[in-house]
């Protein structure tokens, strides 16, 4: 098949750049400064840069299914270990979304195949809150209650990477941050779990689970 209409656009996008600022692509080859990772879901609806209106090189970005954090997975660990040591971003994000097509295979147990390995962390995190979760009124209300629960375990779960223990270890300004994403409205909602070294994290993921168990579902 075809893509040269993908090329067009590339053109057009790289000339509006040059356009707007003729340094704009000389400047990104001298080197990269961004003061974010972002850590998100691969959906297609939740563009990392478009949605926080960042330019190339200001947002480091790795994307899974669901937006998961394993601490087996040395994919999502070097991309955490080269964001936070060498380019010593100021700010992990990581960012769920409502309606993720992962979080509701994994509640619903559907067999997708393959992906139902890393669907399984998920679960269990399920597992963690099925009280909560079955004391919900609806089926989209608890696939909701999941999507931001997830976000908040994965937080959990940077935070006590060796890379994040050992930055905050030594000093370095780094804080990680639970958001969520609604595809209905644009809009990232802060799910007030924000690590950073001066706090624990038994307590803010308390805080959290709490502020989540009064919030009204999505
Ligand atoms: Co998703």
């Amino acid at each position: 098949m075809n893509l040269s209409h993908l090329q067009e656009n590339n053109r057009r996008w790289a000339a509006n750049r040059i356009a707007e600022d003729p340094e704009f692509f000389k400047r990104l080859t001298q080197q990269q400064n961004p003061e974010y990772l972002w850590i998100g879901c691969a959906d297609s609806r939740v563009p990392a840069n478009e949605i926080v209106d960042l330019l190339p090189g200001e947002l480091f970005v790795h994307r899974n299914v669901a937006n998961v954090v394993v601490h087996t997975d040395l994919n999502c660990l070097s991309v955490l270990q080269y964001a936070v040591d060498v380019l010593k971003v100021k700010h992990i994000i990581v960012c769920g979304h409502y309606g993720c097509g992962g979080v509701i295979a994994a509640h619903q147990n559907l067999r997708l195949g393959l992906i139902n390995n890393w669907l399984r962390h998920i679960q269990d995190v399920a597992e963690k809150h099925r009280s909560h979760l079955d004391s919900l009124a609806s089926e989209e209300e608890r696939g909701s209650r999941l999507c931001e629960l997830n976000v908040v375990e994965q937080v959990v779960n940077v935070s006590q990477t060796t890379v994040v223990e050992s930055a905050w270890d030594r000093g370095q300004d780094l804080t990680v941050h639970g958001w969520i994403y609604n595809l209905a409205d644009g809009i990232v909602r802060d799910l007030s779990m924000s690590m950073n070294a001066d706090k624990k994290i038994g307590p803010m993921w308390q805080k959290a689970v709490e502020m989540l168990h009064h919030r009204e579902p999505v």
